[in-house]
Order: structure tokens, then C-alpha cells, then sequence
């Protein structure tokens, strides 16, 4: 394994070197469709309903051509291959990375250590679908018997954003007489504004957590014990009708108070930011109920597929993947902006910032290596047109190099009124004329066409050049949101493979966490912290002396 090369030090990376340096030096949209117009139909890929349209992006046919090499210089696909074959890929943590085995057929086989784990995964979803069925038809009641109207996940990271995003995008598929919050700040404002108009008598708890141990998640899930039993006169026996978890460690969910009778299992080889669609769904799935969240996982599904089989040159998470490491390795691109055009994505980028940056934020090798090369970008974004109106200036005039993802639906949901479909055409006319500006701007002679005196040229030219993704489908329905979610996820497994990084720990976030623990003391006692640096030991006291 060490004398695997640096992928910088392959011919395949100094091939793209050069190509960037010889032949595609400044690379220019308007030049590119100018000497083939063609590659707004040969740039396009399908998958699923997904039309991917990566026509706008810096780069020739020979420019794939080496990113695809250099994919398979790196293994990209055995590495993929051993992912679903249930391998231990996730090397520092000695882990299968199984979450495919989430979204598998009942027929499939997938083993982890000899054991086919695809049984398990069903019965879990059959425990979870028989459990959502009795809260949305009442027959699951709270303690004094009245009916559950809503639900609150504590949850944070991979526990919170997945169903919390979920639940946005797929509202027009929800049970509207339910009421759904997501949890997942420490600060107890985020508790007490998800609770306070709520009657504990008609609250469900779902206490979402991996490892039952992260703080906030236990903090909060204590704090929310003691609100049920306050508003419910105390009786310890509430907690069974009004508690609830997800998690891998039976252990601590005992210790906790909740009976493992009330607890959806999942497992190790489920990474927290790829857990949605395992019993950390539970509550999208009270929320769309079970036969959606099939669909979902059949759009998943679709996706994993379309990875496994598809041929190279055809493979969308592949080319997303490898067009990422074009700007970011070659171009020099610091970051990556996702735009969705869909108020019901409005928590998607949030969601892909911990996907992508906790799977790809690393600078060691998966041998322990310090890596040379970039690795994970920095994801952001909001959805349009509001992003139109905030930052979208920088992306089109400023200095930085923004490769985007557009992403649209021909329709809008169902159950909007006829006027307020009417606004869809509105909402697309932005996202096409967005990656139309942002690709071939405004040269210095259209502006001067225009009559515009010449000392604002300068300010209202648009340089363009700026790449993007088009992601189109029908309609943002379930299975859409599982070919989404998956799309993601490979691409985001590719990067790391090219990387040669792992993308599946996140040690990253433990010194944090560690430090947090040994800091609190010194907060609320004043205790003397051994090791506190200078400056945070004036800002202790500081806080101490103004919280007085
Ligand atoms: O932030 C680190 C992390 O481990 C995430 O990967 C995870 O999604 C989150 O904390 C929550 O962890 P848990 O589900 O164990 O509470």
C-alpha cells in the first residue's frame, strides 16, 4: 500500500498539467462552443430523471479524456467496487462504508465480516414503517392518551441535517396535520423555540444519534425529558410513549432511559453524514409516510446503479467528481457553489456542505501521508433567486474563479395555486439566464452597443467564463431526491478516491469537541483549566466577568 504513488506524481496528473498550460491555457466558453456547437447535446448525461447538462464547463473532449484517465489511474472504480462489495475502505476507523446496503432490494446480498446484511437493513425499514404508520394514524398515543401531533428530532451533524433537509424538500409529500421540528443546537434556544407552543401530551421525541454520545444531542435530549415530565406531572412512565431512538449503541440508549423496544437500530458501517436513509430517516418517514420513503430509496437506488454500471464517459457522478478536481487541482478554484432553484432545497447546500467538506476536508493520504495537492473545496450557496440578489455579484465580476451547480424542476409541486405555478416559468427564466451570463457574460463591445458612455464599460462588462452544472429534472419528488442525494454522494466519493484521501472518518471534528469538555468548567465554576492558551483565557474571564 505505501509505495502507491502520489497522485501528483502520476503522468496521468502532469498530462493534465500540461494540457491546462498548452492547450487549454485561458480557457474560454464563447471559444469552446464556437469551435463546437455540438457540445450542448454531447455534454449532457442522464440518470434516472436527472438530465445533467455540464455543456458550460472549461473543458474539451480532451480534457475528459484525461480526467477519466487519471480516474482510472487512481482506481477510482475499484475502489467503488470494493465500497459495495462491503470492503473496509474506511481504513482509519477499520470500517465497511456501506450505506448502498441502505437502499438495497430484499434479494440483494451484501456481507460485512460473513454476515448478508441486507435482512437487517429491512427489518429495520419494516420496524420503522410499522411504527410511522401507528403515529400517523393516531393509533401510537402519548401518555394520557392523546393523539401525537408532533414530532421533534434531537439530532445534530449526519442526525439532523439529513432529515431536516428531507422533511423541506419533500414537504408537499407531508402529512400536513403533523407538526415537525429538527433540533439541533446546544444553545437552548433552539429547544425552547421548538417546544414552546407545543402540548407535551401530543409530543414525540426522536432522539437521533449514531453514537449516543455526541453532547448536544444528549443535553438537549435530557432537557427535553425534563420539559415532557413537567408538562405531563412527572411520571417516569411518560417517557416510553413519548421517547423514541435512532442509534448503533443499545448501551447507551438504555442508559440513557429509553427502552431498546423504542429504538431503531442502524450500524458502523453507516457513516453519520450518509445516514438519512437508514432509521435516521424515521422521522421523514412519519412525515411522508413509508411508501414515499421507499420511493426515495429507490431513487437511491437508481443512482447506485447508474455508478456501478454505467461506462465511463456516460457516468454522471464520475464526470461531477472529476470535473470538481479539474478546478479545484488544475484551475485553482477554492470553492463550490450550489444553487438550487427550489425554495424546497432551501436546506440541500447546507446538507452537501457536511457531505462534502466533513468526507473531503482532509490533508493527510489514507496512509497518513501529508498531501500536496488540494483536497475538498469549500461548499456554499443558497437557493435562487435569492442568492441573485446577495452574492451572485462576486461570482459574476469578482476575481474568483466559482464553479457552480444549477439545479431546476420543470414543474412546480402539485398543491400550489394556478397563480403561484404561474411564477415556476419566472423562477427557470433565472436559472437559465443565470448560467447564461455566468458562462458568456457581456464582452466590452456589447456594453458599447448599448450607447453606454465609456468610463462605465469597464464596470458593466462581464467577463463570463464562469462553469456550471445544470441539473434539470421533472419534478422534486421523492425518488428525485434520492438520485439527487446519491448523485452527491459518489461524486463526493470520487473526488476522495482521486484524492486518495479518506472520506469517510472526520477526526477533524474531535480536538473541538475534546477541548469544549475540558473549557466548560472554566465557565460555569471558574475552574482553573490547565493548558489555556493566553488568549482564550482572557476571553474566559472576560465572559465571566460580564455574565455576572
Ligand atoms: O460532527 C461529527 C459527527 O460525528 C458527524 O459525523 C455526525 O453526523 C455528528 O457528529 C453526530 O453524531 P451522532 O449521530 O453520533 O450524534
Amino acid at each position: 500500500m505505501s509505495d502507491v504513488p502520489e497522485p501528483t506524481r502520476r503522468p496521468e496528473w502532469a498530462a493534465l498539467v500540461n494540457h491546462r498550460a498548452d492547450v487549454l491555457p485561458q480557457p474560454d466558453l464563447r471559444e469552446l462552443f464556437d469551435a463546437d456547437p455540438s457540445r450542448a447535446q454531447r455534454y449532457v448525461v442522464h440518470v434516472g430523471d436527472l438530465r445533467i447538462d455540464y455543456s458550460k464547463h472549461l473543458v474539451n473532449d480532451e480534457t475528459l479524456a484525461l480526467l477519466r484517465e487519471l480516474a482510472e489511474a487512481t482506481d477510482v472504480f475499484g475502489l467503488r467496487d470494493a465500497m459495495f462489495r462491503g470492503e473496509r475502505i474506511n481504513v482509519t476507523e477499520d470500517r465497511a462504508v456501506l450505506h448502498t446496503a441502505l437502499r438495497a432490494p430484499r434479494d440483494a446480498v451484501i456481507e460485512v465480516d460473513g454476515e448478508n446484511v441486507v435482512p437487517a437493513v429491512h427489518a429495520v425499514l419494516d420496524r420503522m414503517a410499522d411504527f410511522a404508520g401507528r403515529v400517523r394514524s393516531g393509533e401510537w398515543t402519548g401518555h394520557t392518551g392523546k393523539r401525537i401531533r408532533n414530532v421533534v428530532n434531537i439530532g445534530i451533524g449526519g442526525s439532523d441535517l439529513g432529515p431536516a433537509m428531507a422533511y423541506e424538500a419533500l414537504r408537499a409529500f407531508t402529512d400536513r396535520s403533523l407538526t415537525f421540528r429538527f433540533v439541533s443546537n446546544v444553545d437552548g434556544a433552539d429547544l425552547h423555540e421548538a417546544t414552546r407552543d407545543l402540548d407535551p401530551a401530543e409530543t414525540l421525541f426522536i432522539v437521533a444519534s449514531k453514537t449516543f454520545t455526541t453532547i448536544e444531542t444528549i443535553t438537549n435530549a435530557t432537557s427535553a425529558r425534563t420539559w415532557l415530565l413537567k408538562g405531563l406531572g412527572g411520571d417516569e412512565k411518560a417517557v416510553a410513549r413519548h421517547f423514541v431512538a435512532l442509534s448503533t449503541n443499545a448501551e447507551k440508549v438504555t442508559d440513557f432511559g429509553i427502552d431498546t423496544a423504542n429504538m431503531f437500530e442502524f450500524w458502523d458501517w453507516v457513516g453519520g453524514r450518509y445516514s438519512y436513509d437508514s432509521a435516521i430517516g424515521l422521522s421523514l418517514m412519519i412525515a411522508i409516510g413509508p411508501d414515499r420513503f421507499r420511493e426515495m430509496l429507490d431513487g437511491f437506488r437508481i443512482v447506485d446503479e447508474h455508478f456501478v454500471n454505467a461506462p465511463a464517459e456516460a457516468n454522471a457522478p464520475l464526470l461531477l467528481g472529476l470535473l470538481g478536481v479539474w478546478y479545484n487541482n488544475f484551475l485553482d478554484a477554492q470553492s463550490h457553489a450550489v444553487l438550487p432553484y427550489s425554495h424546497y432545497l432551501s436546506k440541500f447546500t447546507a446538507y452537501l456542505q457536511q457531505l462534502d467538506m466533513e468526507s473531503n476536508g482532509k490533508s493527510v493520504d489514507r496512509r497518513g501521508r501529508p498531501v500536496v495537492w488540494q483536497t475538498g473545496p469549500v461548499v456554499w450557496g443558497t437557493p435562487g433567486t435569492n442568492g441573485q440578489h446577495a452574492y451572485y455579484q462576486l461570482i459574476h465580476q469578482g476575481t474568483k474563479l466559482i464553479p457552480a451547480d444549477l439545479i431546476g424542476f420543470a414543474r412546480p409541486v402539485a398543491e400550489l395555486s394556478d397563480e403561484l405555478k404561474a411564477q415556476h416559468d419566472l423562477l427557470m427564466a433565472n436559472l437559465f439566464a443565470q448560467g447564461q451570463a455566468l458562462a458568456f457574460g457581456k464582452t466590452a463591445e456589447e456594453v458599447r452597443a448599448e450607447g453606454v458612455p465609456e468610463e462605465q464599460v469597464p464596470h458593466r462588462t462581464f467577463r463570463g467564463n464562469h462553469p456550471t452544472t445544470t441539473i434539470l429534472a421533472t419534478e422534486l419528488t421523492p425518488s428525485v431526491l434520492g438520485q439527487l442525494i446519491a448523485l452527491y454522494e459518489h461524486k463526493v466519493f470520487v473526488q476522495g478516491a482521486v484524492w486518495d484521501i479518506d472520506s469517510f472518518d472526520q477526526w477533524g471534528v474531535e480536538l473541538g469537541k475534546v477541548l469544549a469538555k475540558r473549557v466548560e468548567p472554566a465557565l460555569t465554576e471558574g475552574a482553573d483549566v490547565p493548558g489555556l492558551d493566553p488568549s482564550t483565557a482572557a476571553l474566559v474571564a472576560a465572559y465571566r466577568e460580564r455574565r455576572k
